[in-house]
């Protein structure tokens, strides 16, 4: 039985070795920024709006900043409107209901 031996060993290995490339992997899905967790709403965010609007919502050439200040001045129904509808260069958005949802959250709140 000593050539079964290094069998489990091996196996061992092979899982340590996944993992780390699973980890490395994970490292690599951030890096749009990396200080910032990513919620639903900035996942969609990240999806939609960052190529104009920056992936830390600072706004890229004529594209304005998305700052929280300006989000709740402009109130929930009003962003909503914009991102339905659109808005001067910006085009209109056909999200669904939850993402919207999350989306405006993540506008209102950071
Ligand atoms: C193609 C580039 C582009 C994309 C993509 C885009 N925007 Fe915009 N956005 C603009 C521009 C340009 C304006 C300024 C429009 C105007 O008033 O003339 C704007 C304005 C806004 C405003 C109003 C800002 C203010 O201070 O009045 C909000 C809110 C907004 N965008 C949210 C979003 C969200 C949320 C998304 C993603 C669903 C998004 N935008 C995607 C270009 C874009």
């Amino acid at each position: 039985m000593a050539s079964a031996s290094p069998r489990p060993r091996n196996v061992l290995l092979g899982l340590a070795g996944l993992a780390a490339l699973a980890g490395v992997a994970a490292a690599c899905g951030s890096d749009l920024d990396d200080a910032a967790p990513a919620s639903p709403g900035r996942t969609v965010y990240l999806q939609q709006c960052a190529s104009c609007h920056g992936s830390d919502r600072d706004g890229v050439g004529v594209n304005p900043a998305l700052a929280v200040d300006r989000m709740q001045e402009l109130g929930d129904a009003e962003i909503r409107r914009i991102v339905v509808e659109g808005q001067g260069a910006m085009t209109g958005f056909d999200l669904e209901a939850p993402e919207l949802d999350a989306l405006v959250a993540y506008l209102l709140a950071g």
